[in-house]
């Protein structure tokens, strides 16, 4: 992991400017060109292999607490063979990096053999066929004002990203979905829909997880194939509550500087519901009005509290 300030790159000042250099790819999400270019190298070169473990989300959803979850449970819930290695090099982020020091994650996963661990925040009308048909994929849902919270904070945090105040933040960028990934809407709903002809992609709920770690640790042990005494399920529900995983500095990016930990930590609240101390009553009101037209077609439940 790096410690390295790298400060010749600053934070974006004018999230405008910022806002402009991002592309709609396939004129489905927007994302950052260098981005855009690895999905289309990953969907046209990646060999994805049987055996592949893929963690699958929109931003700020919990992908880092399914991937824990997921490498422990590769590792037989034995935290000591994991100690010391960062959860971003255990289960790198295919498209992208989160340390600049750092090669991209398929090029990382490239010199690896089965089974692999990774993550994405793939577009579900992007997702390779490869990694369709030979992965199992866990994706992770979340109730998008709590997502648009968490991503308010990692702007304000992240050094590649602007701080966007947040009545802008959520007006402007959030519910118009121009944000990295976005729209929220989209990203859930296609993946939600892909996952009930699919029997190797897992749908989770962060609120379900939040509520009931250990029935959904059971599901993905199963889902995975893997088959643990009570005793090591009870050992990863322990290595990946809230608090274990705040104070730990493989998995709580405390290690990556770009990350900005001391702005905001990326293991932040873990709550269900802190939208409540962001929103106003009038874009609570605004929010409602579009959820209710974006989910007007899906049968998706979000639950808010
Ligand atoms: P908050 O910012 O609301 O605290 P992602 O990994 O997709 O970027 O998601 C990050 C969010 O997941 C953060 O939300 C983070 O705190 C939360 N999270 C990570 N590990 C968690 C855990 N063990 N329990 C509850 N929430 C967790």
């Amino acid at each position: 992991s790096s410690t390295n300030q790298n400060n010749s790159s600053s934070k974006p000042t004018d999230w405008k400017e910022w806002l402009n250099d991002l592309v709609r790819y396939k004129d489905t999400t927007l994302i950052a060109s260098a981005l855009a270019e690895n999905l289309e190298t990953i969907y046209e070169e990646f060999n994805f292999l049987n055996g592949d473990i893929v963690v699958a989300s929109h931003p700020k959803s919990g992908t880092t607490w399914i991937q824990n979850i997921v490498s422990l449970l590769m590792n037989d819930a034995n935290p000591e063979k994991v100690q010391g290695q960062p959860l971003y090099l255990r289960v790198p982020w295919l498209e992208g990096k989160e340390d600049p020091e750092c090669d991209c994650g398929y090029k990382l996963l490239e010199t690896r053999s089965s089974p692999r661990l990774m993550k994405t925040h793939v577009y579900g009308s992007l997702v390779p066929p490869a990694m369709l048909q030979k992965a199992k994929i866990v994706y992770i849902v979340r109730n998008p004002k709590d997502v648009a919270v968490s991503y308010f904070h990692m702007h304000r945090a992240y050094q590649f990203l602007p701080y966007v105040p947040w009545d802008e933040f959520i007006t402007e960028l959030f519910l118009p979905g121009k944000l990295l990934y976005g729209p929220w809407h989209k990203h859930a709903i296609y993946w939600w829909e892909m996952s009930k002809s699919h029997s190797n992609i897992l749908f989770l709920h962060y609120e379900a997880l939040v509520k009931e770690l250990k029935a959904n640790v059971e599901s993905i042990a199963a889902f995975l194939g893997k088959k643990l005494t009570a005793d090591a399920i009870e050992k990863i529900v322990d290595e990946s509550s809230f608090t274990s995983m705040k104070a730990n500095s493989d998995v709580n990016y405390s290690q990556v500087s770009v990350m900005g930990h001391e702005i905001s930590p990326f293991i932040r609240k873990g709550k269900v519901g802190d939208w409540i101390n962001h929103f106003t009553t009038a874009q609570n009101q605004l929010f409602e009005q579009k959820f209710e037209a974006w989910m007007a077609q899906s049968d998706l439940q979000i639950d808010f509290v």
